[in-house]
This record gives structure tokens, sequence and C-alpha cells, in this order.
């Protein structure tokens, strides 16, 4: 299989005046097209930072990063948000929906950045909402909806793209448990169905578990891999 992310000697460093971080250190994962990989590990240990940098949010101070077999690691930030847009949907555990549009709006907005008009539009931001089980939340602004159906709207707005990877920092954090059994059910879907790479981190062995793989870090560096089942 290919591997579309390719991590060689990652580190990050943070510096706040004198004082050094060392979020990530030395860190090698290779994860393939068509994986469902949850990172987990203490907080503090790395795991947003990890996921920002193979998000192409952030660059690594040091190592190579290999997205779909092209060095991203010291693209210009035009390059990266380019990169970004190619390959990646962002799903994060506050939803980052805008309050004053309802569902079918907020799943149209990456497009509207990308140019797609009109019916288009509207008929690409229905499917998505269709396939995250919400065809009858459309016109619902966000405060209508709840926690579970707010994320289900961010996962729509994500994959209306058509992304290669999903990358999802706690997505089911801020959701009771059967909201996140059902949010864990989507990504199955979608990483079984549509093929989509997930990458998701968690601090819920439950939600693990619809996973393939758990990618343990402590430190800033990986501890162990754990296939799952
Ligand atoms: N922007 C930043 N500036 C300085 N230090 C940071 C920044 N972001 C994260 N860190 C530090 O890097 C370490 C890893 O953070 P993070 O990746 O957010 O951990 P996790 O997501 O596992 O809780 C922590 O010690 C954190 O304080
Ligand atoms: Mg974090």
């Amino acid at each position: 299989m290919l591997e579309i992310i390719k991590l060689k000697g990652i580190s990050r460093l943070y510096k706040i005046g004198q004082v050094k971080v060392t979020a990530l250190n030395e860190i090698d994962l290779s994860i393939e097209e068509g994986e469902f990989v949850t990172i987990m590990g203490p907080s503090g240990s790395g795991k947003s930072t990890l996921l920002n940098i193979i998000g192409c949010l952030d660059r690594p101070s040091a190592g190579t990063y290999e997205l779909s077999q092209k060095r991203v690691e010291k693209l210009s930030d035009s390059a990266l948000a380019d990169i970004r847009n190619k390959y990646i949907g962002f799903v994060f555990q506050r939803f980052h929906l805008m309050p004053a549009l309802d569902a079918l709006g907020n799943v149209q907005l990456p497009l509207i950045y990308r140019g797609v008009f009109g019916r288009e539009r509207r008929k690409r931001a229905k499917a998505a909402l269709e396939m995250v089980g919400l065809a009858d939340r459309m016109h619902h602004t966000p405060s209508q909806l709840s926690g579970g159906e707010q994320q289900r709207v961010a996962i729509a707005r994500a994959i209306v793209v058509e992304p290669t990877v999903i990358l999802a920092d706690e997505p089911t954090g801020s959701l009771d448990s059967k909201s996140g059994s059902n949010i864990m059910s989507i990504f199955r879907n979608l990483n079984r169905e549509q093929g989509i790479t997930i990458v998701q981190v968690t601090h819920s062995e439950e939600m693990a578990q619809y996973g393939s793989k758990v990618v343990r870090i402590l430190d800033g560096q990986i501890e162990r891999i754990d296939k799952v089942g």
C-alpha cells in the first residue's frame, strides 16, 4: 500500500523567551492510505503538535515529512495551504461552526473558498450532510443542534471537499459516549466505504477500538504502536 504520510526524525521545539519545550522528539511514523489510526497519550505529550504537523498547519523544527510522496516540511505558507486544501479535512473538539449559518451554509463554506457555485455547491453540501445522517437538519443553526449533531456538521464540512485524509483532534472530547460512538461509526464508514485515511487523537480506549492501530506517545516520543483487535 501507498504510504500517504511518512514522518522521519520529526522534532518540534517551542521557544518562549529563554524556555525551550521539546514538544516532539524525533518521531518516525508512516501511515498507509486507507488506515484508521488513533493517537493516544497524556495531556502535553505532543499529540496536537503531531497532528498539526501532519495537517500542514505547522512545520517541524527538524526531520522530513512526505505527504502523498511529496516533501512538505520546508514549503512556504501558501504552498502548505494549497496542500492542506487538496488533501486534508480537519475535525476539532470544539466544532468551530459559524453560529449565524445553518448546517447547509456551514458545509458550503469550503466550497465557496474553492469557487464552486450555486446549485452544484448546494448539491454537494446536501450529499455530505446526508452521509452523516443529517438530511433532516439542514436548516438548523448550530445553537439548534446537539453537540453530536454539530460535530456531524463539522464532519460534513470536512468531507465535502473530498479529502484524502481526515485529521480529528479529540473529536468526541466534548460529547457524551453515545454521541461519541456515533461519530466513530461515521468515521469507520468513511474509512471503509470511501477509503479516507483517518488519524484521530482521543483519550478514550473505547473510541480507539474503532481504528486499526493505536500510536501511543509519551513526552514527544512514540512509546509503542498497538494493533487493534
Ligand atoms: N504554541 C506553543 N508554544 C509553546 N509551547 C507549546 C505550544 N503548543 C504546545 N506547546 C507545548 O508542547 C507540548 C505538547 O503540546 P500538545 O501537542 O498540545 O500536547 P497534547 O495535544 O498531547 O496535549 C506541551 O508541553 C505544550 O505546553
Ligand atoms: Mg491536544
